[in-house]
């Protein structure tokens, strides 16, 4: 009964699959607030979509009979050009839902970055020796907390600090609404009612539910249920953040520094004039502002005015090697799936991660074989059709 549904890696033949697993086994409010985006979900939607827009050209006749698509990010080697982003409460899809990622990512060569959001602690996740493990945090109002997540990250031995400034204020997450899956939670009887008939969630996660909380948030000695922690956490942000704290907590933190939520050119210069060694081009899965450009459109102007001076990373709608290989040609050198893995994640937990992984690396060396590329350095703006 706790394990996953008989036949899922069948059906789960791909990622777009994997999600129709996911539906079957999450209630739907839960299914929702993953799957879900902001206000008309027109990001959400042009976050995948563009990807299509883009044509691949392959030179068969280059020989890429052996395919290496090993990346080096920030001195660590990747066995593939995508890593896990952070995705906040993993550990409600499945118990212990952060470890079970991070394991599938660390067993596929591949790196792991801990949500601020997470269930577990930040020192949990650590404890169970992934590596590699980058930890996501925010610029809070209150700058002493700021720091404190930094020095425990830096204290835990997590080799990159991520710091999200596309959630400066919550998005306007209308699905949520509708399931009534907000903070507090709002359900109503027939939401309540529908929970109960995902009966092997409901049975896996019997002793987990209780236990549900922001780990990283809560005080120790403190009886905090989750809705006060978490109505307190969401009023952590700071809108009225600036360069300055960047430059401040690139004093404080010793290893690599990343921006995630970087789309405007200028932001991305601004970014590395004040030290950062990389930059997510995101829109939070279009999660935050609805009708922000999606991540492959953004990339041009970012990698224009980044010149080679910090790493790009990019996520929002990869779901299929090709997008992989579209993102690395436009210049971005490693891509992140978010709610990919959290499919895999709620359907077969480690494994389901794994097999979700393992579908990626498939899709990218099929695709890179049929373009007839050998290694990522072969991939360029080249292999792409030009639009006039
Ligand atoms: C359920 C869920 C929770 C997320 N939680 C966080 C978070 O805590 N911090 C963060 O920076 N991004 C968070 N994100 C955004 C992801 O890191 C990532 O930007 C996005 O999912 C990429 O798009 P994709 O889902 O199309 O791969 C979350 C996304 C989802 C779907």
């Amino acid at each position: 009964m706790s394990g996953p549904a008989p036949g899922w890696q069948r059906r789960g033949f791909n990622v777009a699959a994997m999600r129709t697993e996911a539906k079957r086994a999450l209630p739907r409010a839960i299914f929702d607030f993953v799957d879900g985006g902001a206000g008309d979900e027109v990001t959400l939607r042009r976050n995948e979509s563009d990807f299509d827009a883009l044509s691949l050209l392959p030179r068969p006749l280059n020989g890429a009979a052996e395919r290496d698509m090993s990346i080096t990010l920030f001195g660590q080697k990747l066995s593939m050009p995508l890593m896990v982003a952070p995705t906040g409460l993993a550990g409600l899809l499945w118990p212990d839902g952060e470890a079970a990622s991070a394991r599938a990512a660390a067993a596929a060569g591949t790196a792991y970055c801990l949500s601020h959001g997470s269930v577990c602690t930040l020192e949990a996740l650590a404890g169970t020796g992934v590596t590699p493990r980058w930890m996501q945090t925010y610029i809070y109002k209150d700058r002493e907390l700021t720091r404190e997540i930094a020095e425990r990250a830096a204290a835990a031995g997590y080799e990159a600090l991520v710091v999200t400034i596309d959630t400066q204020i919550v998005g306007n997450r209308e699905r949520d609404i509708r399931n009534g899956f907000l903070i507090p939670p709002r359900l109503s009887a027939g939401e309540v009612a529908r929970m109960a008939f995902k009966l092997p969630w409901l049975w896996r996660m019997r002793r987990e539910i209780p236990r549900i909380t922001f780990g990283n948030y809560k005080r120790a000695g403190e009886a905090e249920d989750l809705t006060a922690l978490a109505e307190r956490m969401l009023t952590l942000p700071d809108p009225g953040m600036t360069w300055r704290d960047i430059e401040w907590l690139r004093g404080i933190w010793p290893g690599a520094l990343l921006l995630k939520g970087v789309l405007h050119p200028d932001e991305a210069a601004a970014a590395v004039a004040n030290g950062v060694d990389g930059m997510l081009v995101s829109n939070h899965g279009g999660r935050q502002l609805d009708g922000a450009a999606s991540a492959i459109e953004a990339l041009p102007g970012v990698v224009e005015a980044v010149d080679g001076r910090a790493k790009i990373l990019l996520d929002g709608g990869i779901r299929r090697g090709t997008h992989v290989i579209k993102a690395l040609a436009l210049g971005a050198d490693c891509c992140l799936t978010g709610r990919p893995q959290f499919w895999g994640l709620a359907v077969a937990g480690e494994a389901g991660v794994a097999h979700v992984l393992e579908t990626f690396r498939r899709e990218i060396d099929l695709a890179m074989g049929l373009s007839g590329l050998a290694k990522i350095g072969d991939i360029g703006p080249d292999i792409l059709l030009r639009q006039s």
